[in-house]
């Protein structure tokens, strides 16, 4: 099979999208846009790919990683000056390019493997793939001949007023001839509106040359969608919800409300999971068979086990395990791995802390830095003390340990196995193992004293 090379335009601003962060990078369901487009790329057999880049070049770079060798663009002088910057490594190399715009990033692997595969069968030097738009508004439109044969693009702002009316437009992706590309990029001029080298007048200077150009025309415009500004970025980010919570359904996931629901593409959710409105997954989360997730809760970067029940929380970042219940109105901070079976209760905060099997803390405690042994009962309203102004302490409770209420667990402590705290305890040494610790003033009752005060 002939080489197939990818180029990548990513060296823009950005200047519509009105931000300090550059536009390949904004991201859409969490994943930046250019990551999108080159995940979807590495779906076809690609066998050298070129990111070209400017601003942000950095940050760009670091985004893309070493799938992808890069070139800088210093100035932004259109999108056929930026593919001519391919050529110290692209120039004179036989087979396919295809080109690829960074703001695309909902166009999936199938759709490059049809353009590929149409470029090869019509045996074109050029294809573009094109799509109907509801609103061309903004987009270069296609203009074909009488034969219908595809004979240049104009751009918008170069269009007159019949050309405005095509809604057949250019997605800004390509395959080309490599050779012909870079034959044809020395002859484009920027003698247009924009003052701009464009790309797309690669497709009227092979025409000139009586090279066959073809177009292939996809049914689905949203797919195609081009983000320059934050109105389309929203767009985009409803399409791709939209997407991602579709193939979970079709997995076998239940999402009550898929339009309140925000899963993101690197997420992965067992058969039977049932997740209720208002509930965003993000990052490297993996949810286990038949557990059970909002409503109202975000996770990130978790490992949830089956049969958990998580509801109105907040996880970053830790480990869940099996049937566990979490909430309402919990709070699970970073580096937290909660055994199988336990119980996390109502306005309960973790931190940095390992929950033994079947131990519970069930209400209003802070726990940090700790770590909980087995079948352990940690009572309502428990402190950790972990913070002493200056350095974080460590506080241990081994198994079976039964901490009452109200408790000030002052670290660096340890509880021993199966002791008990009294409730209302300020608890500042170590307690050992079957001990019962009591640490507070004794009570005392002054007979009548009451009614004589308030005489
Ligand atoms: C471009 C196409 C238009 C098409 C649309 C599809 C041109 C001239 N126009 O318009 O026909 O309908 O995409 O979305 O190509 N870039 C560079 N260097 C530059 C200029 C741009 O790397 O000098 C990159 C941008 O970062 C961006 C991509 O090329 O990722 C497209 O540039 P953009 O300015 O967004 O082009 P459009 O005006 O959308
Ligand atoms: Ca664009």
């Amino acid at each position: 099979m002939a080489k197939r090379f990818a180029v990548v335009l990513a060296a823009g601003q950005g200047t519509r999208m009105k931000s300090k962060l550059y536009k390949v990078l904004h991201p859409v369901m969490g994943r930046p846009m250019v990551q999108h487009v080159i995940t979807q790329l590495k779906q076809v057999q690609i066998d050298e790919m070129v990111t070209i880049v400017g601003y942000g070049a950095e940050k760009v770079i670091k985004e893309i990683g070493n799938v992808s060798e890069f070139v800088t663009q210093k100035e932004q002088l259109g999108t056929g000056h930026a593919v001519q910057q391919a050529e110290t490594l692209l120039l004179d190399k036989n087979g396919t390019t295809i080109v690829v715009c960074g703001d695309t990033p909902l166009i999936t692997g199938e759709t490059y493997q049809a353009l590929f595969d149409h470029h090869e069968k019509e045996e074109a030097k050029a294809t573009i793939l094109t799509a109907k738009a509801p609103d061309p508004t903004g987009y270069g439109r296609v203009i074909r001949n009488e034969g219908k044969q595809v004979e240049r693009i104009v751009e918008h702002k170069d269009a007159n007023h019949d050309e405005l009316l095509i809604d057949e437009i250019n997605t800004g992706t390509y395959c080309f001839d490599n050779q012909a590309l870079f034959e044809a990029l020395k002859e484009v001029s920027n003698d247009n509106a924009q003052g701009e080298y464009y790309l797309p007048d690669v497709i009227e200077i092979l025409r000139n040359k009586s090279e066959k150009v073809s177009a292939f025309l996809t049914n689905d415009f949203e797919e195609t969608i081009g983000i320059n500004d934050r109105v389309v970025l929203a767009q985009a980010e409803k399409i791709m919800k939209k997407r991602i919570n579709l193939e979970h359904m079709r997995n076998g996931v239940t999402i009550i409300d898929p339009d309140n629901t925000y899963i993101g593409p690197d997420v992965q959710i067992g058969q039977d999971v049932t997740i209720y409105p208002g509930s965003i997954i993000r990052g490297e989360t993996t949810i286990d068979e038949d557990a059970q997730i909002g409503p109202h809760t975000e996770i990130s970067d978790c490992v949830i086990g089956k049969s958990a029940v998580i509801q109105q929380s907040v996880l970053m970042d830790s480990k869940v395990g099996n049937e566990v219940t979490v909430g309402p109105y919990a709070y699970i901070r970073p580096e937290t791995v909660i055994g199988h079976q336990a119980k996390i209760g109502h306005f309960v905060e973790l931190k940095k802390s390992t929950i033994g099997e079947e131990s519970k803390v069930p209400h209003l405690s802070y726990i940090g830095d700790t770590e909980i042994g087995r079948n352990v009962n940690v009572g309502c309203g428990t402190i950790t003390v972990n913070f002493d102004g200056k350095d974080k302490h460590k506080t241990k409770i081994e198994d079976d340990a039964f901490i009452g209420c109200n408790t000030n667990l002052v670290a660096p402590v340890s509880i021993g196995e199966n002791a008990i705290i009294a409730a209302g305890s300020t608890i500042t040494k170590n307690v050992p193992g079957n001990a019962l610790s009591i640490a507070r003033a004794r009570q005392t009752n002054k007979e009548g004293y009451a009614s004589r005060l308030k005489k």
